[in-house]
């Protein structure tokens, strides 16, 4: 949960590093060097004449579920799985029997590892989740343990094993590659969801260890990972560029600074309607693991501020006893949906600082939340207060009804405006499916919202 104290956070994290310490305590430069080797002849082809894509059908929605996510169907026969897509990490994992230490009530069984699918600790992908301290392996045929902990909290121990993911290409094909991921059988949940809505991740990030990029090392598809969440729920995420439409999409360089592990459209300066906010270099990210969007302190309160200006004080008024969000308006009646609030709100611009000064035009749509009650909510929240330091996050909410591609291959972060309820043509046929609509309103805490960004891995 993204309200809780950065004290609490802060104590994980300690307990965390103590648990990496614990597991990887063996130092040996042999087992180091061995490994350099491998990881090396193992990245060889990228750019080759691929140009198949999978698609998938996306479940799910920023409120009030809080989350997108996808069905994926692993192992020998293949059991389906519901996955949180996650462009702010990089590990796939699933709740898994192994035994299970700590799992949440998922909405599928554990998936059940055999000890032959088990990944060897010098295996490059091994060495690619744990990029935090130098990784080090006991003795050769040891199993690859991971950690992975988020910035909502949230967090999975378990071990990297290899099955088979069941994938329908566009093309036609069907094909079941062995990837690597991770079987978590000790999970930290953030919020208080129950059952759980999903039974893991899927770490979409730029880092070795996903599984596209498994999948572009097998030369299937190239490591282009596309998203479309449309604001009335549902949409779709592919893999591979053949449905990118390249002409229509503003394109920016993605920033690969070694300090900064998500994807990046660089600095930006805030706009709100044409009038520029004051607020200048902002570091932004994309993440479609965060429900919504953060700011730094600084540019959340003169967004605060900006809006506030400009709204009617007789048509809305505070509504501090809707604790959906923290910043919420109530009408003369209950709003039914955005458009009703729409005139009352100006687009928020982002001007990236790039040669090409390209924008990212977040509608009110992107910004504003109907709640259960019919009040209006801000769904831009406090980064500062959930420790995300100078990172602004763009998170699910301000990237609906946007096609966003990251292009990991040409290092280029794409958006483009599109109808995420209409599946792209070449796919529409083969989308693999099997999830289902909603989770209804079950939810009483005061907001769901889940935080995909990572904070440690070790
Ligand atoms: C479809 O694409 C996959 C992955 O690149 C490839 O292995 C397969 O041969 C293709 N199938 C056809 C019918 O072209
Ligand atoms: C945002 O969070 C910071 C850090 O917790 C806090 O100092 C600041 O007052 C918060 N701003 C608002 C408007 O809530």
């Amino acid at each position: 949960m993204a309200n809780k104290s950065l004290a609490s956070w802060l104590l994980l994290l300690l307990l965390l590093l103590f648990i990496s310490l614990s597991l990887f305590s063996i130092f040996s430069e042999a087992a180091d060097k061995h490994q350099h080797k491998k990881k090396q002849s193992s990245s060889s082809s990228s750019s080759s004449s691929i140009d198949s894509s999978v698609i998938f059908s996306v479940h799910g929605n920023v409120y009030p579920d809080g989350l997108f996510y996808v069905t994926l169907d692993i192992g020998n026969p293949p059991k389906p799985y519901y996955l949180d897509v996650d462009t702010g990490s990089d590990l796939t994992w699933v709740q898994c029997d192994a035994p299970c230490r700590n799992c949440f009530p998922g909405p599928n069984q554990l998936y059940k590892p055999k000890k032959k699918k088990l990944v060897n600790c010098e295996d490059p992908l091994c060495t690619s989740i744990h990029t935090i301290r130098k990784h080090t392996c006991g003795s050769p045929h040891e199993q690859c343990d991971y950690l992975i902990a988020y910035a909502d909290q949230g967090s999975s121990l378990g071990v990297l094993v290899k099955d088979a993911f069941n994938l329908h290409f566009a093309n036609g094909s069907l094909l079941q590659p062995h990837l690597a991921f991770g079987c978590g059988y000790d999970q930290q949940v953030p919020s208080i969801n129950s059952p759980a809505p999903t039974d893991g991740v899927l770490g979409l990030g730029y880092g070795k260890s996903t599984i596209i990029s498994q999948l572009q090392d097998l030369g299937l598809t190239r490591n282009v990972i596309g998203h479309c969440f449309s604001g009335r729920g549902g949409g779709y995420l592919f893999f591979g560029d053949s449905l990118v439409p390249y002409s229509s999409v503003t394109w920016t360089p993605m920033i690969r600074n070694p300090s900064l592990k998500y994807y990046s459209p660089g600095s930006a300066n805030l706009f709100f309607g044409n009038q520029p906010m004051g607020l200048k270099g902002l570091q932004v990210v994309f993440d479609s693991g965060s429900s919504y969007t953060y700011f730094v302190t600084q540019a959340y309160e003169a967004f605060i501020y900006a809006v506030k200006k400009d709204l009617p004080a007789k048509q809305l008024k505070e509504a501090p006893a809707d604790k959906t969000l923290p910043m919420c308006w109530k009408g003369t009646r209950p709003f039914k949906s955005i458009l009703d609030v729409k005139k009352f709100f100006k687009p928020l611009v982002l001007v990236f600082a790039n040669r090409k000064k390209p924008l990212l035009e977040i509608p009110p749509e992107g910004y504003l939340i109907i709640t259960s009650k019919g009040n209006v909510c801000l769904g831009i929240l406090n980064g500062s207060e959930v420790g995300l330091g100078n990172l602004n996050v763009i998170g699910d909410i301000s990237m609906q009804d946007l096609m966003v591609i990251y292009n990991n291959n040409k290092q280029q972060i794409g958006w483009v405006h599109a109808d995420c309820n209409r599946l792209p043509k070449s796919g529409t046929a083969l989308i693999a499916d099997g999830g289902r609509d909603g989770f209804g309103n079950s939810f009483t805490q005061p907001y769901v919202a889940s935080m995909g960004i990572l904070t440690d891995e070790l």
